[in-house]
């Protein structure tokens, strides 16, 4: 029991190492020694994997990016509780952080610079939440539902469609034409 117990760590040691290293050889059955690979190729094979066109972004875009997207899963959640609620004051004030504005509609155009088709649905998505709000002024709770379940379409359909790619300034400038904002 004693020796269990002090093999322990050296056990769990050597599982974290295989996992963070990617896997053992599945050919050897064993797990071999943990691969030295350095993540930008394990980057690279993800890349391979994944046939959705790229997004490229310098990382302070990607942070920015998937900031807003974790505010826009906060607001359905959100705009589902108020409507279960009947509070359609609620639902118009949450849909109003994700509905059509001229300012949301540029940073769609500056996030996709790179992405031919991604500005597009960004302000698509926009339009669609714009009726959400409309919806919730008529306290039209089958609207509500309508433009909410037509949103989260744009959503999935831009997810099936697009993802991340970090890039640095350099390469964002020559995929997009445009100088790269400077980061903070
Ligand atoms: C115009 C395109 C587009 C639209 C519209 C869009 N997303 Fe995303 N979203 C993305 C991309 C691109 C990513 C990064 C995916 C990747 O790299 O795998 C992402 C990632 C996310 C993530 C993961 C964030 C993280 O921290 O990793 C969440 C959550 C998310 N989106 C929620 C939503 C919700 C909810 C909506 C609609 C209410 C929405 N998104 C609309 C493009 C979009």
């Amino acid at each position: 029991m004693t020796r269990l117990v002090s093999a322990l760590p050296g056990l769990l040691l050597s599982l974290t190492l295989s996992c963070s290293a990617g896997g053992a050889d599945p050919a050897s059955g064993q797990g071999g020694p943990p691969s030295t690979a350095p993540a930008s190729s394990a980057q690279a094979a993800l890349d391979r994997l994944d046939d959705r066109s790229p997004v490229p972004l310098i990382p302070m875009m990607a942070l920015h990016m998937k900031a807003d997207m974790k505010d826009h899963l906060l607001v359905v959640e959100e705009i589902t509780l108020a409507l279960a609620a009947g509070d359609f004051e609620a639902v118009d004030e949450s849909a109003s952080r994700i509905a059509f504005t001229e300012d949301l509609a540029n940073r769609c155009d500056h996030m996709g610079s790179g992405a031919p088709g991604f500005p597009e649905l960004g302000i698509e998505f926009h339009r669609k939440a714009s009726g959400i709000r409309v919806a919730a002024q008529a306290r039209d709770r089958d609207g509500v539902l309508r433009a909410l379940g037509e949103t989260i379409q744009v959503c999935t359909g831009c997810h099936a469609r697009f993802r991340q790619e970090v890039v640095d300034s350099a390469a964002w400038e020559q995929r997009t034409g445009s100088s790269a904002p400077h980061s903070h």
